[in-house]
């Protein structure tokens, strides 16, 4: 077995976020060192205190720290509470934290980390990129420290919070500029492919008959998730940040396209937008490995195995 990929989980838990945190955990194929919270689905105070919370429950014991409640430049784009409730993770009573705020920023302890580790870190991102970018500028030097970013956020081909941006992005489109034109690698898990990675009623089912701790929260957190897109006329529920940890440990299951993609900043109508040149006509090097398409059945089966896993845990 290949050694594990060290990694640095940022996100806006978030129902999918904390799906995406439940299966990272109980992958062999990754080693957390550390986990920081950002301001998205909700505010980035209930971001870190969420963070905690399921971190508790699946006994992650690793630093963990808040970042800014604002974008770079932009003012706060609140996303409405019945997408993620009040909570920003609403549903199932959660464990308390058992690890205390790091008194460190996330730029800060993501800086520390990358110092300290002595192989690269790849840094999975599942909300928007401001923490990201803010350690990218704040240290520039820590970039070749960097294996990569994989990243839920964007569309090639649409958006889900105006025709052409799809939320993470267009919260801080200027941290994803940043990040897109890095130089560090970055996988790219956009709307093209998270909106296939559907979760249905019988998936839930299967996650609900399991009967471990963690497979109690998560059916519940899926029937939460499920109902708000049921409304706008999904299927199932789209495991939208979970694809930015499976890119990692089964590549195998998306259909992967090399493309250079920029992020609309200016754009009156686009802004946020991921620009990809998917049939690459202009003359830049790819930056980026976009998920284009999931084998969902593989991809769900994976995802109901790692949180059986947690049941083997004694
Ligand atoms: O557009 C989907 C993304 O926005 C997901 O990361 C979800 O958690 C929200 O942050
Ligand atoms: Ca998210």
């Amino acid at each position: 077995m290949n050694k594990p990929i060290p990694v640095i989980l940022d996100a806006d838990p978030g129902h999918d976020d904390a799906i995406a945190w439940v299966v990272a955990n109980a992958s062999k194929d990754l080693k957390i060192l550390a986990c920081t919270a950002v301001n998205g689905n909700c505010n980035v105070y209930k971001a870190a205190y969420n963070s905690q919370r399921i971190m508790a429950l699946i006994g992650l014991d690793v630093p963990v720290a808040r970042g800014r409640n604002c974008p770079l430049y932009r003012q706060r784009l609140q996303a409405p509470t019945n997408v993620h409730g009040e909570s920003g993770l609403d549903g199932p009573p959660l464990p308390e934290p058992k690890r205390e705020l790091d008194s460190r920023s996330a730029a800060q302890l993501m800086a520390d980390v990358l110092k300290e580790s002595d192989e690269k870190v790849t840094i999975v991102a599942t909300g928007p990129l401001t923490n990201v970018a803010t350690l990218l500028l704040g240290y520039p030097e820590l970039k070749e420290k960097i294996q990569t970013i994989s990243i839920m956020g964007g569309g090639i081909k649409y958006g889900n919070w105006t025709p052409a941006a799809e939320f993470n992005i267009l919260v801080d489109p200027e941290a994803a500029d940043i990040v897109f034109r890095s130089g560090i690698p970055v996988i790219m898990a956009g709307l093209d492919v998270t909106e296939k990675a559907l979760v249905y009623p019988e998936d839930v089912e299967a996650i609900r008959q399991i009967g471990n701790p963690v497979s109690e929260i998560v059916w519940r957190w899926l029937e939460f998730f499920y109902k708000f897109h049921l409304n706008l006329g999904y299927p199932g529920a789209p495991m939208h940040d979970l694809c930015a940890v499976m890119a990692l440990i089964h590549p195998e299951v998306f259909r992967i396209e090399e493309m250079y993609v920029e992020v609309e900043t200016e754009g009156y109508y686009s802004v946020g937008q991921t620009v990809g040149d998917i049939n690459h006509i202009t003359d830049h090097q790819p930056n980026t490995r976009a998920l284009m398409d999931v084998d969902r059945r593989r991809f769900i089966d994976l995802m109901i195995d790692y949180i059986r896993s947690y049941s083997e845990v004694k």
